[in-house]
C-alpha cells in the first residue's frame, strides 16, 4: 500500500475529514498534518519538510488544502516536496497563481482562455482612468480575497470614490474587472484528471456574488462539453490535475473563467452530484502512485 498524508487548515475542515476517511481505504500511514506544523529545512545536502521526526517527502502522496493565509508557506513547502518523489495534484507555482486572482487571469489569458477584461493599478488616480475606460458597473476585487469577501460591485464613479480612498489608505493594489452580466449564477467545474463534475451556485436575492459564503445556493447542474473543456484547459494552464474552476455565462451565452481554486470544498459538489468526490480524488491519486 502506498503512503499518504493530508494537510490543510490548522484545524481540519469537513473536506479534510472526507479526504482522510477515503484516503485510509487505499493508503497506509494516513495522518493529518496541520499546515502550520511542519518545519521547512534547508540543511546538509537536501531540503526537507520535517514533521515529528518524519520527512514528509518520503510519503508517496500528499492531499493538500492550502489556504490563502498560507500561500507563501505552501508555495515553499510544495517547492521542497517537488524535489522528492511524492505526488500532489499541482505544481508549486499553482499555489501562487490560484491565490492571486490577477495572476490567475493573466495565466489563463496567456493560454488564450476567455476571462473578463482585467486591470491592476497601485494608485487611485490610475484606477480612475481605468474605470472610465471599462465603464460601469464594474467589479473591484482584492487580489487575495476568497468566499466572495473581497469582491465588490461598483455601480457608478460616485460609489467607487470612497472605496478607492479606503483601498488606497490600506495600501491595497486595485484590481478592476469588467462586470459580466449574468443572472446571479456561476458554475463550478470540479476537475479531477480527465473527469469533470459540476454544480451551479445561485446568488440570493439582491446579491451579485453567487458564493455559498455570501448566501448562494447549490443547484444540480449538468455540465456541457464546452464547460468541461474550459475547466480542463484552465486546470492545465495553472498546472493542476485537480481544481475547482469557476465560470460565468453572459446573456449571449459567452463563457468567462473567473477563478481557479486549488482547495475546492467538497461539501457543495458532493451534495449537488450525489457522488463521493473525496473517493474520486483518492482513487485518482492512488492511480498516480500505485506501485
Ligand atoms: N467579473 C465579474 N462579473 C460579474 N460577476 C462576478 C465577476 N467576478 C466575480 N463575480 C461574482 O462574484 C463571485 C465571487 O467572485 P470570485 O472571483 O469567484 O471570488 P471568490 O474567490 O471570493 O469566490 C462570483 O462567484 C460571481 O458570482
Ligand atoms: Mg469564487
Amino acid at each position: 500500500m502506498p503512503t499518504a498524508f493530508v494537510t490543510g487548515w490548522p484545524d481540519i475542515t469537513n473536506s479534510g475529514k472526507m479526504t482522510m476517511e477515503e484516503a485510509k481505504k487505499k493508503f497506509s500511514g494516513v495522518q493529518y498534518v496541520p499546515i502550520n506544523k511542519p518545519c521547512l529545512a534547508v540543511e546538509d545536502d537536501k531540503t526537507r519538510v520535517k514533521h515529528k521526526g518524519n520527512n514528509l517527502g518520503d510519503y508517496d502522496a500528499m492531499f493538500p488544502r492550502i489556504s490563502i493565509s498560507y500561500k507563501d508557506w505552501g508555495y515553499n513547502m510544495c517547492k521542497i516536496l517537488s524535489q522528492h518523489d511524492i505526488y500532489f495534484p499541482y505544481s508549486p507555482q499553482s499555489v501562487l497563481w490560484a491565490h492571486n486572482k490577477f495572476s490567475t487571469m493573466e495565466v489563463l489569458k496567456r493560454h488564450k482562455l476567455p476571462v473578463p477584461q482585467t486591470y491592476m493599478a497601485v494608485n487611485t488616480s490610475i484606477a480612475r482612468d481605468i474605470m472610465k475606460e471599462v465603464g460601469f458597473p464594474l467589479i473591484v476585487k482584492l487580489p487575495q480575497g476568497a468566499g466572495g469577501k473581497g469582491v465588490m460591485y461598483i455601480e457608478s464613479e460616485a460609489s467607487a470614490a470612497s472605496l478607492f480612498d479606503t483601498l488606497h489608505t490600506l495600501e491595497q493594489p486595485l484590481f478592476i474587472e469588467e462586470f459580466i452580466e449574468n443572472p446571479g449564477e456561476d458554475l463550478r467545474v470540479f476537475v479531477i484528471g480527465n473527469d469533470a463534475y459540476g454544480y451551479k451556485r445561485v446568488a440570493k436575492d439582491g446579491e451579485k456574488r453567487a458564493n455559498l459564503h455570501s448566501g448562494g445556493k447549490v443547484e444540480k447542474y449538468s455540465l456541457s462539453e464546452e464547460e468541461k473543456e474550459l475547466g480542463f484547459k484552465a486546470a492545465e494552464a495553472t498546472n493542476c490535475d485537480i481544481a475547482g474552476v469557476d465560470l460565468l455565462h453572459d446573456p449571449e451565452g459567452e463563457s468567462y473563467l473567473i477563478e481557479v481554486n486549488i482547495s475546492p470544498g467538497l461539501n457543495g459538489i458532493t451534495k449537488a452530484t450525489g457522488k463521493n468526490i473525496a473517493k474520486k480524488i483518492v482513487d485518482f491519486t492512488y492511480d498516480k502512485v500505485k506501485k
